[in-house]
């Protein structure tokens, strides 16, 4: 091989690169799906949630606002469901300390539901975590457009 033909090869796969590049920039894909949190300024177990889904792998986008009420209502979030924030993602609803793991099962098996709900504040739940307080079991529930309510994992 002379250093003409070495040349040419080289060339040949900064072309291939430049092919490729922008293809793989093009791929969706789950890991850039961003979760838009909806909070109030001073909610610091809004904050510890947002870490929960961030060492999960999520982006996450934080809206602070003073009042969450409309996001909520808007949402199919009723007010026996309700938490301190509101997150939406690729279609779906999440409502106060949802683990994230249920996060990306819900976006993998994308369920005909709103969305998932851990109602109130329990202690023990990814971002109400009270040290010296036993963790709480809980009930995690899917809503759906219609108003039902089930209840999908329990932790
Ligand atoms: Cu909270
Ligand atoms: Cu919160």
């Amino acid at each position: 091989m002379n250093r003409k033909q070495l040349v040419s090869m080289a060339g040949g796969g900064v072309v291939a690169l430049a092919l490729a590049v922008p293809f793989l920039w093009s791929v969706p894909s789950a890991d850039a799906t961003i979760v838009t949190v909806y909070k109030t300024p001073t909610c610091g177990c809004c904050k510890l949630w947002v870490d929960h889904l961030l060492a999960n792998g999520f982006d996450v986008d934080v809206k602070d606002l003073p009042d969450l009420r409309a996001i909520k209502a808007q949402n199919g979030v009723s007010p026996g469901l309700a938490s301190c924030h509101t997150a939406l993602v690729d279609g779906y609803v999440f409502e106060g300390h949802v683990p994230a793991d249920l996060v990306a099962e819900v976006l993998r098996d994308r369920p005909d539901i709103l969305g998932l709900s851990v109602p109130g504040m329990v202690v023990g739940s990814p971002g109400m975590e009270m040290p010296g307080q036993p963790a709480q079991p809980y009930e995690v529930l899917a809503f759906d457009a219609q108003g039902r309510v089930s209840v999908y994992a329990s932790r």
